[in-house]
């Protein structure tokens, strides 16, 4: 498998879709749809730019599958699967806060993070234009430089990403997950793109980084620079990365992140949110 020539791939479809992102924004962003509730918003951009993608792909490599955010499955016999989110952070696209990526990895295997390889990856930072890219084995760089992950110190000294699901149930439980991180930590940042914090992660920007509830799509390719960068990239009680849990850093301080979590019960039921609608 020629893991460099699907990263050179995975780097050209991401920044021509950034650049269709870039081109295409209007001043005002509308809302075209919402989809698991009111507060997850879906753009006219969403669409279009994961069909141009999802056109390119099927041009130069009509035999993988392909899973995307915006779209059915396309069903392949290679044994490859494209896992495309067209734009990482569309709550940012939508009111022009600078932090929404393009992210499109290619894995092996079953279509599930816990479970799959994956082989190459591009996340493409929108606004700064900055490309993060990993290929499995050939490291992680962001625009020609090779990326290594910070070891903090300490978890008292580390700067934490994360971020929020959608459903008002889910979100009680992170804020009650995050009263028990927040005075560990030396202070936390929600960025708003999965994609990108794992990619800043990568590159020394954050130290460590958790979220629960992610899908395929916003942590396929972030994960790989992430781990060619150097993390630990897992999830909590000896399972991999996925919805249930993501977990990113150094050893041996991301173990202890993994631990305060468990403690925490970060992935455990989630009661209904009171006051809230859905
Ligand atoms: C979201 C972003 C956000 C994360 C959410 C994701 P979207 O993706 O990655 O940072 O906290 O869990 O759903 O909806 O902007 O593609
Ligand atoms: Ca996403
Ligand atoms: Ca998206």
């Amino acid at each position: 498998m020629d893991v460099e020539a699907l990263r050179a791939l995975a780097r050209s479809l991401a920044c021509e879709a950034g650049e269709q992102v870039r081109a295409g924004r209007p001043e005002r962003v509308e809302v075209a749809a919402t989809k698991s509730n009111d507060v997850d918003p879906v753009t006219d951009m969403d669409r279009a730019v994961e069909a141009q993608l999802r056109r390119r792909i099927a041009a130069e490599r009509p035999n993988d599958a392909i899973l995307g955010e915006e779209g059915d499955d396309v069903a392949g016999t290679s044994g490859l699967t494209w896992v495309l989110d067209p734009i990482d952070g569309t709550v940012n696209y939508l009111y022009g806060v600078a932090s929404y990526a393009v992210s499109v990895a290619v894995v092996a295997g079953p279509v599930d993070p816990e479970r799959w390889t994956a082989l190459a990856g591009c996340v493409h930072s929108v606004v700064d234009g900055h490309t993060w890219t990993a290929a499995r084995g050939g490291g992680a760089e962001r625009d020609g430089r090779p990326l290594r992950v910070n070891r903090p110190e300490s978890l008292a000294r580390s700067l934490l990403g994360t971020g929020f699901g959608y459903a008002p149930e889910r979100r009680a439980r992170q804020g009650e997950v995050l009263a028990h991180v927040l005075p560990r930590v030396r202070d936390i940042r929600r960025l708003g793109s999965a994609a990108i914090d794992l990619c800043l992660l990568a590159e020394g920007g954050l130290d460590l980084y958790y979220e629960r509830g992610l899908n395929p799509w916003d942590l396929a390719a972030g994960a790989l620079v992430a781990a060619e960068a150097g993390a630990w990239v897992g999830g909590l009680r000896g399972r991999g990365p996925g919805s249930a849990m993501t977990v990113a850093g150094a050893t041996p301080v991301v173990t202890e992140l993994v631990r305060l979590l468990e403690d925490a019960d970060a992935d455990g039921a989630e009661a209904p949110a009171k006051g809230a609608e859905g």
